[in-house]
């Protein structure tokens, strides 16, 4: 995979922390910026945490913006029951290296995208970590950066079993409106939830990296450790021996070996109006590549998304341990 030029969106969050630490480790990724949004934690806890991760990668000279401290249409809900209170599973960041808060970009948030992606001279791949309020305003603001967006990889939406409700997924459920835009505006690949919890570790994974000499690694053991005990309940990753899982960071690991999972095109629409089924990814799999499986009533064929629905979780979590570990 050649080097790519990436803007990341997160809501850093105990995986979205783990995702930027991959990010900065591999050579495949120029990262021209960080934009932080409300979810997992507060805006300003998501920046605080994002500039003290790419401090402790030595990557303060990426720009950081903050963006949304809320979504669209609704509260922000932040998660700190997963996340911690600070969002980083409350470890202390200052234990792990030197933290001097880095400056964050002045400009607002879709000003200073929409000048980082017009004034890049290649198309700029977006991976999006987060609720999507970031890139609602920013495609509805200013729809010319569409022009050399290549795609935006989502980590979103469930096509079967949510996580913050019981049909939908927290991103997509925080702001149902922004995933509703994004996806309708921009050419995306959506890594749901079917996928998310599958690159998982075991106990004896944590206690790698965690007496790795590489304090990065040991941040990342420490952060798995610390949303396995949220993970205790979920069947998606506690089974056998496996106690956590490396969530965003699987997404990112991905887009360095895309081959490792199986991905479909589907036509994929967003629940607005339901409170029941409110930020749900419905993905129509009648609709495969395009092609219509079973003519039904309720058909629609717009907008098509590229869905990652099956992977390779353990070769994911190789990939991810092999570029942390010293
Ligand atoms: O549902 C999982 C997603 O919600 C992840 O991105 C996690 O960081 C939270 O933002
Ligand atoms: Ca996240």
């Amino acid at each position: 995979m050649e080097t790519i030029d990436v803007i990341l969106d997160v809501d850093t969050g105990i995986d979205d922390a783990m995702a930027v630490l991959f990010a900065v480790a591999r050579e495949e990724f120029n990262i021209l910026a960080v934009s932080c949004v409300a979810g997992n934690a507060s805006l300003e806890r998501v920046g605080r945490n994002t500039r003290e991760i790419l401090d402790l990668a030595g990557a303060r000279d990426i720009p950081v913006v903050l963006g949304a401290d809320r979504p669209l249409a609704q509260d922000a809900a932040p998660a700190g029951h997963v996340h911690g209170l600070n969002g980083v599973a409350d470890l202390e960041l200052a234990d792990y290296g030197d933290v001097g808060l880095g400056e964050v970009d002045p400009r607002p948030c879709n000003e200073m995208l929409r000048e980082v992606i017009l004034n890049n001279p290649r198309p700029v791949t977006i991976i999006e970590l987060a609720p999507m309020t970031n890139l609602a305003h920013l495609f509805r603001d200013y729809p010319e950066v569409l022009g050399n967006v290549e795609k935006v990889w989502v980590m979103g939406g469930a096509a079967t079993v949510g996580n913050a409700t019981p049909v939908a997924e927290f991103n997509t459920w925080h702001d149902p409106e922004a995933a509703d835009i994004c996806l309708k505006a921009a050419p995306s690949l959506l890594y749901p939830l079917e996928v998310f919890y599958s690159p998982r570790v075991t106990d004896e994974d944590i206690a790698t990296l965690r007496s790795n000499s590489s304090p990065l690694a040991n941040l990342a053991g420490d952060l798995l450790a610390g949303i396995a005990k949220p993970y205790e309940g979920e069947p998606r990753v506690t089974t056998g021996a496996y106690r956590s899982c490396i969530g965003d960071a699987g997404l990112v690991c991905l887009m360095v070996n895309p081959e490792l999972a199986t991905i479909r095109r589907h036509p994929v629409r967003v629940s607005l109006h339901d409170p029941l089924t409110r930020g749900m990814t419905v993905v129509d799999q009648r609709w495969v590549d395009g092609l219509e499986v079973q003519a039904l009533p309720m058909q629609w064929t717009e907008p098509i998304v590229e869905v990652a629905l099956e992977i390779d979780g353990d070769a994911i979590v190789e990939i991810f341990m092999n570029t942390l570990l010293r």
